[in-house]
C-alpha cells in the first residue's frame, strides 16, 4: 500500500484474487446484451450506402429507385439530413476529429458515408441502399506515401512535440565506434473489434437514449450535446458491454451520430451496425509509418547517440500523426537522442488511436534497431540491453521505476532459456529442419492517470453500493473494479452492488490509454475511503461505541466491520453503527486525477520484456512463432487472471502486428481491398502458440493511491520487435518491414 492510501483502508481480500469474469456467465449465455441486441418498440433499421472513390464528390443519388423499396421509408442525404447544432469539421478539444455527417457532398475517402437508409427490416434497408447508384465527380486519390510531399506536423499524437531533442546528436554518432542506420517500415492497420460500431438511438423530444459501445461515455455525450444542441444530462448511453475497442470506440464516431441524426429524421428508435467493410475508413486505424534510425555506440557497447525520424501520415482533411518516436524517449540511456517527425497527407479516414498507438510501431523500429546496434557491437542483444537500459528517463532526466524492467529481462531469459543463445544467425534448425530464431524486445507503455468520479454507498442492512460509470470493453473493468471496489468499502464482494456501464453514473473518464484501472480504480478507492470515513466519524464520537475515541484514521475496515487499528479485538458492524446512530444509509465520494507534483517530479512507465521464438522453413521463407515468453512489470496486479490475460492479447497482436496485419489500397481507386476478415490477417489460435506472460512484482507508490499502471498495451510493444529480431537470428535477414512476408526470406 502506498504512503497516500487512507490508514483505515484495508486492502488485499478482493485486491489480488484471480477471479473469473464477474460477467462471463452472462456472455457464455448468451445473455450478454450488446448495443445491437436492443430493439426499441417501432425500431427501424438504418444502413449506411458508402462512397466507392476516396475523393471527389457525389453528383446524383437514385434517390426514387431506393424510396420505391416497400420497406424504405426514407433516405437521409445532405438534402434533408438534421440541421446541427454545430460543424461537424469544428475543432473543439484535442480530442475532437472531424466526421461526415453529411452536411455536404464532399468525399474524403472510400467507405465514407454518403447516405443513411432507413427501412423496415435490416434487408430492407441494404437493399434500398443498394439501390442508390451514386454517380461521382472523381478525384484523383492520393493513396502513395512515398511519393506524397512531405511536411512537418506542428505535433503529434494529442499535442506531442514533432521535434524532441536532448545532447548532441550529431556529435554521438561522430564520435561512436559502431554506427547503424536502419530504416522500417509499418503499414496501415485497422481495428477489428469483433464486435462492429453500432448504435440503437431513440429520441423522446429532446432526450436522448442510446445504446452503444463506448470507451468514453462522458466524452461522447459531450460530442453528441454539441452536434445537436441539448445538454449532456439530456443523453443517456448504455454501454454495459463492449465486443472490443482497441482505441476506435475511444471517441463516438460518425457513423454512430448519423444513427442518432436517423432516428431524429424518422422520429422513431433507430438501429444502425456498420457492416465489417464499412470499418475501413470512417473509425480510425494505424497510420502507416516509415521510421529512420541512427544508432552510434562505443567498442563496449555503449550508446553515444539515437536519432529516431518518423514519417507518418494523417487523412487530407484532419491531423492525427502516429507518435512512433515516443518510445525512444524513454527507454535506453544516451548522451544524446533526437526524435523528429514528418508527415504526409493520403485520402483515407483520418487515423486515430489504435492499441498502443505511437509505441507500437515505434517499438518495432526501436528494437529492430538496437538489436542490429548489438550485433554490430558483438554483443548479445540483452546483454546490450542489460547494459543500456535507462534508470531515469533519457529525455526528461526524472527518475522512473525502470529497475523493474531489469527483473523482466532476467526473469524472461530464465524462463525462455536464453542462456547459450549463438550470436550469429543461421546457427539453430529443429529437428524437422526449420531455421531457429530467438529474439528479444523490450515493452514499456507509459502509466497514465485521466480523471474520474465514484460514488459509495453503506446501508444498515451490512450492504452496500458502489458507482461510476466505467466501460468493460473485454479487459475485465466490471471485475477488476469491483475487486478494488469492495476493498475500498471494506465489504465483501458478495455484499456490495457495483454499477459501471451507463452514463447516468459519475463520469470514469476514457477506458483508453490503459489508464482505465489506475483511474477509475483510484475514484473508487478514494469513495470507499470517504464512505468509511464517514462511518468511522459515527461510531469514533459515540461513547456506546467499542471504538470511541479511535479517532476515524483510528480503524480498519473489512468484512463489513470497523475495528480498532491498536486494538482488533474491539470492533463493530456497519448495521450497528448504522442502527445505533438511526441512520439508513452513509455516503462518500472519491475522485481520480494525475498528481501534477508527482508528474513533474517522476517519469511513470510499465515495462516488460518479450522473448521470442521463430521456426523458419527454409525454402519456403514461412515463419511460424513457436514460443512466446513476456515478463511485464506495471504497479499492483488487481486480478492475475485478467491481468496475464491483457498481456496475451497484447503479445497476440504483437504476432498480428509482425506477420499478419496489413492494410491494402488499391492504387486506383483509394479503396481499401482487403476489408474484410478473410483477407485482412488477424491470428486465429493456429497463429498463436505456447504462450507465457510472468507478473513481476512492483510497488510504485508515485502513480496513484492503489500503485495501478496499465496492462492493456504493453504486450503489443515489445513483441513484433522481439519476433523480427528471432527472425533475423534464424534466417540473417533483417526484413524491416511488417508485416514479415515469406517473400523477404527467400
Ligand atoms: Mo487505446 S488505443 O487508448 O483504446
Amino acid at each position: 500500500m502506498s504512503d497516500t492510501a487512507p490508514v483505515h483502508v484495508r486492502h488485499g481480500s478482493s485486491i489480488g484474487q484471480s477471479l473469473t469474469r464477474a460477467e462471463g456467465m452472462l456472455k457464455v449465455t448468451g445473455r450478454a446484451r450488446y448495443a445491437a441486441d436492443h430493439h426499441p418498440a417501432d425500431m427501424l433499421y438504418a444502413v449506411i450506402a458508402t462512397s466507392t472513390i476516396a475523393r471527389g464528390r457525389v453528383v446524383a443519388l437514385d434517390l426514387a429507385a431506393a424510396k420505391a423499396h416497400p420497406g424504405v421509408i426514407d433516405v437521409m442525404t445532405p438534402a434533408n439530413a438534421p440541421t446541427l447544432a454545430q460543424d461537424p469539421d469544428l475543432k473543439g478539444t484535442p480530442f475532437t476529429f472531424r466526421m461526415e455527417l453529411l452536411q455536404n457532398d464532399q468525399v474524403r475517402y472510400a467507405n465514407q458515408s454518403i447516405a443513411v437508409v432507413v427501412a423496415t427490416s435490416l434487408e430492407a434497408a441494404t437493399e434500398g441502399a443498394a439501390l442508390l447508384h451514386p454517380t461521382y465527380d472523381v478525384e484523383t486519390a492520393r493513396v502513395d506515401f512515398d511519393d506524397a510531399p512531405r511536411f512537418v506536423p506542428d505535433s503529434v499524437g494529442v499535442g506531442s512535440p514533432s521535434k524532441d531533442t536532448h545532447g548532441d546528436v550529431e556529435a554521438g554518432l561522430a564520435s561512436a565506434d559502431r554506427r547503424i542506420e536502419a530504416t522500417y517500415d509499418t503499414p496501415a492497420q485497422y481495428h477489428n473489434a469483433m464486435e462492429p460500431h453500432a448504435i440503437v438511438a431513440a429520441w423522446d423530444g429532446d432526450h436522448l437514449t442510446i445504446d452503444t459501445p463506448s470507451q468514453g461515455m462522458a466524452m461522447a455525450q459531450a460530442r453528441i450535446a454539441g452536434l445537436f444542441g441539448i445538454d449532456a444530462a439530456d443523453i443517456f448511453i448504455r454501454s454495459p458491454f463492449l465486443g472490443g475497442g482497441f482505441g476506435s470506440k475511444g471517441l463516438i464516431s460518425g457513423p454512430q451520430i448519423l444513427g442518432v441524426m436517423a432516428a431524429k429524421l424518422v422520429g422513431k428508435p433507430v438501429k444502425l451496425v456498420l457492416r465489417r467493410d464499412q470499418m475501413y475508413g470512417p473509425v480510425g486505424h494505424r497510420s502507416p509509418t516509415r521510421q529512420t534510425l541512427k544508432i552510434g555506440a562505443m567498442a563496449d557497447g555503449s550508446l553515444t547517440a539515437i536519432d529516431h525520424h518518423t514519417v507518418a501520415a494523417s487523412s487530407s482533411f484532419d491531423d492525427f500523426f502516429e507518435p512512433a518516436g515516443g518510445v525512444t524517449h524513454t527507454l535506453y540511456a544516451t548522451p544524446a537522442l533526437s526524435t523528429t517527425y514528418e508527415a504526409v497527407r493520403l485520402d483515407t479516414g483520418t487515423p486515430l488511436f489504435m492499441r498502443a498507438p505511437g509505441e507500437a510501431s515505434g517499438s518495432v523500429a526501436l528494437e529492430g534497431a538496437i538489436d542490429e546496434m548489438a550485433f554490430a557491437c558483438g554483443m548479445d542483444p540483452l546483454e546490450f540491453r542489460l547494459k543500456n537500459y535507462a534508470e531515469t528517463e533519457p529525455l526528461s532526466g526524472k527518475p522512473f521505476s525502470s529497475k523493474a524492467l531489469r527483473e523482466c529481462y532476467e526473469q524472461g531469459a530464465k524462463r525462455f532459456g536464453w542462456a547459450g543463445r549463438p550470436l550469429a544467425s543461421r546457427q539453430m534448425r529443429d529437428e524437422a529442419g526449420l531455421l531457429v530464431g530467438w529474439g528479444v524486445g523490450t515493452a514499456t507503455f507509459p502509466a497514465l492517470m485521466f480523471q474520474a468520479e465514484a460514488r459509495a454507498e453503506l446501508r444498515a442492512d451490512g450492504t452496500g453500493t458502489v458507482d461510476i460509470g466505467a466501460q468493460d470493453m473485454g479487459q475485465g473493468a466490471w471485475t477488476a473494479l469491483a475487486q478494488i471496489a469492495a476493498d475500498g468499502v471494506g465489504l465483501p464482494l458478495e455484499k456490495l452492488t457495483f454499477n459501471m456501464g451507463t452514463s447516468d453514473l459519475p463520469n470514469a473518464g476514457i477506458a483508453g490509454g490503459s489508464a482505465h484501472t489506475a483511474t477509475a480504480g483510484t475514484a473508487i478507492h478514494n469513495a470507499g475511503g470517504a464512505v468509511i470515513a464517514a462511518l468511522a466519524e459515527l461510531a469514533t464520537n459515540d461513547d456506546r461505541s467499542p471504538l470511541y475515541g479511535a479517532g476515524n484514521t483510528g480503524v480498519v475496515a473489512r468484512d463489513g466491520r470497523l475495528f480498532r487499528r491498536d486494538d482488533e479485538s474491539r470492533s463493530e458492524s456497519y448495521e450497528t453503527i448504522l442502527t445505533r446512530a438511526g441512520q439508513a444509509s452513509v455516503q462518500g465520494k472519491g475522485q481520480a486525477a494525475a498528481d501534477p507534483a508527482t508528474q513533474k517530479d517522476y517519469a511513470m512507465h510499465a515495462h516488460g520484456a518479450v522473448f521470442a521464438e521463430v521456426k523458419v522453413d527454409p525454402d519456403l521463407g514461412q515463419v511460424r512463432v513457436s514460443r512466446l515468453v513476456g515478463a511485464f512489470a506495471a504497479g499492483r496486479v488487481i486480478n492475475p487472471r485478467m491481468v496475464r490475460s491483457q498481456y496475451f492479447g497484447g503479445m497476440i497482436w504483437g504476432i498480428s502486428f509482425a506477420l499478419q496485419e496489413r492494410a491494402t489500397m488499391d492504387r486506383r481507386t483509394g479503396r481499401i481491398v482487403n476489408a474484410n476478415l478473410a483477407e485482412y490477417h488477424v491470428p486465429v489460435n493456429a497463429d498463436v502458440p505456447s504462450l507465457e506472460a510472468i507478473l513481476i512484482e512492483e510497488r510504485d507508490s508515485h502513480v496513484n493511491a492503489l500503485g495501478i499502471k496499465g496492462v492493456g498495451e504493453i504486450g503489443v510493444t515489445g513483441t513484433a520487435g522481439a519476433i523480427g529480431n528471432a527472425v533475423w537470428h534464424a534466417t540473417g535477414i533483417r526484413a524491416r518491414e511488417t508485416p514479415i512476408r515469406l517473400e523477404k526470406l527467400l
